[in-house]
């Protein structure tokens, strides 16, 4: 059974949504998991504790200051589970965790868990658009909590639009995929490479590219935690517990990927390599008094992963990423082949909510066999462990 062992806190809030709540607890229950709940006063308006307690087999929590024992509950609670998942999330919910109110035990719980929370909102369409309800589910996804998306069509209100909780079958896949997180790196050497080249034009101009490094350094990070020896190549300042080598260039980058890689199990070039560089750099700033139009030469830079697939030993793994717009697979298979990578993780640049600069990503895992997985929408920490496990764990 696949949740076999797992304790999973279900947060029910104030809302008709609450019905399907039931059944998404029979599902975890059935996959194995240990069910505890937490109502908000207002859920009971919805669903009844009988129900709640009888489904999970368990005592349902709702009150915030109970006297059953010494340690107050939402502490126990939060260090006793595994998961925390709250659906419905009401709009008013959502506001209050958002901004650190806990004047129940759910939000109080979910303020103080450490791990994993994820949330399905279902709301009125217009109370979804709202632009405060946007702003907290914004500053949630910011601080890492993963949001199962409403879904359109009808809803319990009469309105059409978007607001009704994801199906619990959806929900199921994001708590699988919460909870299958943590890859074993514990003796594994990993480069991985970060953030977009910048190719100098003169002492003070640069060609470069709109990537934030944001998923490289989540994937070292994550690689780190779960026991890797780091090493990351980055174009981006930053300071780390593991080691950090800091590049400009595809150049500067190719030397140190070329020299750190002989040494490695596992290469993750998630870097935006500059395809091209200026022929020459010119030594002094360029004046724009001299000429009314500019004409800069390109050359070609070399391919890193290129280079790198003339000294790969079959031990080693190789993995490359792409940001496409369009023909998403085709294009990523494509690019396996033509750089003899074991591994290719191909992003959807389309959406902005996943795009460059976002914590959020989704993106497809493929493998030489052509078999791909999709990991929905979450946070670029939460997708990099799965990644990592995917890449370790085949
Ligand atoms: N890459 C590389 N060296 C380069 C360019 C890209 O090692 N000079 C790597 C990237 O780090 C990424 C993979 O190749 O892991 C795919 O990068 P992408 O920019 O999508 O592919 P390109 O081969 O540059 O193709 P194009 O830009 O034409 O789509």
């Amino acid at each position: 059974m696949v949740l076999s062992g797992k304790k999973i806190l279900v947060g029910i809030t104030g809302g008709i949504a609450a019905y399907k709540t039931c059944e998404l607890i029979r599902l975890l229950i059935k996959a194995g998991a240990e069910v505890k709940a937490v109502m908000t006063p207002s859920a009971k308006e919805f669903v009844t504790e009988t129900t709640i307690r009888t489904l999970t087999r368990n005592q349902v929590y709702i009150e915030q200051f109970p006297v059953r024992n010494w340690q107050p509950e939402h502490i126990s609670l939060a260090d006793s589970s595994d998961l925390f998942i709250i659906a419905p999330a009401s709009a008013n919910t959502i506001g209050k965790i958002a901004n650190g109110i806990c004047d129940n035990l759910l939000t109080s719980l979910v303020t103080a868990f450490k791990k994993p929370v994820i949330l399905a909102p279902a709301m009125n369409c217009n109370m979804w658009e709202s632009h405060f309800v946007q702003k907290n589910v914004a500053a949630l996804k910011k601080a890492g909590f993963c949001i199962v998306p409403p879904e359109s069509g009808e809803l319990a209100c009469g309105y059409e639009g978007t607001g009704r909780m994801a199906s619990v079958d959806k929900i199921f896949n994001f708590v699988e995929e919460a909870l299958h997180l943590e890859p074993n790196l514990k003796g594994k050497k990993i480069i991985i490479t970060a953030g977009g080249t910048k190719e100098p034009i003169d002492p003070v101009r640069f060609i470069g590219n709109r990537s934030s490094g944001k998923m490289g350094i989540a994937l070292a990070d994550a690689a780190f935690e779960s026991g890797a020896e780091v090493s990351l190549i980055t174009t981006v300042d930053i300071n780390k517990a593991y080691k950090v080598t800091k590049v400009d260039t595809a150049l500067e980058m190719l030397e140190a990927t070329k020299k750190g890689f002989v040494e490695s199990d596992i290469l993750i070039m998630v870097a935006a390599v500059a395809d091209y560089r200026p022929k020459t750099v010119a030594e002094q700033k360029i004046k724009k008094e001299n000429s009314d139009s500019l004409t800069l030469e390109l050359v070609k830079n070399p391919d890193i992963l290129m280079e790198i697939s003339k000294i790969k030993k079959p031990e080693q793994t190789v993995v490359g990423f792409c940001a496409e717009s369009e023909n998403l697979f085709d294009n990523a298979l494509k690019k396996l082949k033509e750089k003899n990578l074991d591994y290719i993780v191909a992003n959807d640049i389309s959406d902005p909510e996943i795009g460059f600069n976002s914590d959020y990503n989704a993106v497809t895992l493929i493998d030489k066999n052509k078999e791909a997985v999709d990991f929905v929408p979450m946070p670029k920490k939460n997708i990099a462990k799965l990644i990592l496990k995917g890449i370790v764990d085949d």
